[in-house]
């Protein structure tokens, strides 16, 4: 059955394995059945102070691996956040039915927040799930494929689409977060306790890293006591961290590489690591340099606003007649 499915990715930084396997590689798995919109958060990324030529790249990066990792636009609604005023426009109506206690108890928010002196934090780093609210239930997504850390922000939204659905008739479609169970938590490789995030460099393989410092990464990361190639996240949380790296890009299961590993050496076992990634990600550099070069993303990045302004009007639309602003339509 056709769902309408939805994600988007924050350009804060250039984009990592662990972004890949929990987010990219998944998206264009969606496309030929169901009704797909992906986005670049790239208003949440105003959420902390960010470089405007830095966030411009980012920007244009993502995009360009989305296309990489398979996205068609001819399939896929693929654009900026930005770029649909819906967005903004939502998220100011929606803030009035989220409470500042939930709001207080985002983890991400008290992560970031608690890094910050507290006359710095911004009111966007706040408010920042009630926009990412706007975004889901703008398109009347089901299906919200996330990462782990995620999930709190969907079911937030849940929670307000509930609550103003109850108060106002059947407006919000309630979305699910969809979670995949392998590879929803890619670790650091120098430190196997920590995600591996596009804000941390130290111990990440980025998508625009030089194959020769991947395998250099992937060969020097941490392991663990013992020798034996074996998922035990409590005891051998580095070699289960290359498993399921290892797992998922070769789409088998965590048992299915144990087998494959059974007999082998720390180093030999990083080595088939380092394959198995180099190859991909050398796969998705060279399609994203033909995406660079032949010019599309701009072409690309008009055509999404277009049709997901289309939606995301309507919404607004509906949304306002409910509570008594004048709609347009
Ligand atoms: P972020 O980099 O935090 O903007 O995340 C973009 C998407 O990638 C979200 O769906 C994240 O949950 C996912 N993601 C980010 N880092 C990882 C990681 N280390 N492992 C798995 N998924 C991740
Ligand atoms: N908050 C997400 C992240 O940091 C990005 C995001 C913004 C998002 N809006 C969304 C993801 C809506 C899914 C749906 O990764």
């Amino acid at each position: 059955m056709e769902h309408i499915v939805l994600s988007g990715i924050k350009p804060t930084g250039q984009l990592q394995l662990g972004n890949y396997i929990g987010a990219l590689r998944n998206f264009s798995k969606y496309q030929d059945e169901n009704k797909v919109f992906i986005f670049i958060a790239d208003l949440h990324a105003l959420t902390l102070p960010i470089d405007p030529e830095v966030l411009y790249n980012n920007t244009r990066d993502i995009i360009a691996f989305y296309l990489a990792c398979g996205l068609d636009p001819n399939k896929a609604t693929i654009f900026l956040q930005s770029q649909v005023p819906a967005h903004a426009e939502l998220g100011t109506i929606l803030g009035n039915f989220a409470y500042m206690g939930e709001m207080s108890r985002m983890t991400q928010f008290k992560e970031k927040s608690s890094k910050l002196n507290e006359k710095s934090i911004g009111l966007g780093l706040f408010t920042y799930p009630v926009l990412m609210a706007a975004d889901i239930l703008l398109y009347n997504a089901e299906t919200v494929p996330v990462g782990e850390d995620q999930k709190q922000h969907v079911e937030l939204c849940r929670d307000l689409a509930l609550r103003f659905n109850h108060r106002y008739g059947d407006i919000f479609t309630i979305p699910t977060p969809v979670i995949s169970k392998v590879g929803a938590r890619i670790m650091s490789l120098s430190d196997p306790t920590k995600k591996m995030s596009k804000s941390e460099p130290k111990g990440d393989i980025f998508l625009k890293d030089d194959l020769a410092v991947i395998r250099k990464k992937i060969m020097s990361a941490v392991t663990d006591m013992g020798s034996e190639v074996k998922y035990d996240k409590e005891n051998k949380p580095g070699i289960s961290n290359l498993l399921t790296i290892y797992s998922c890009l070769k789409d088998i299961t965590i048992e299915e590489a144990e087998k494959e590993f059974v007999s082998y050496r720390y180093g030999d076992f990083k080595k088939a690591v380092a394959d198995v990634v180099c190859d991909t990600i050398g796969r998705l550099q060279e399609k994203y340099n033909e995406i660079l070069a032949s010019g599309i993303i701009d072409e690309v990045i008009a055509k999404g606003a277009i049709e997901a302004s289309k939606i995301a009007n309507e919404t607004v639309s509906r949304v306002k007649k409910a509570v008594g602003l004048y709609g347009t339509k």
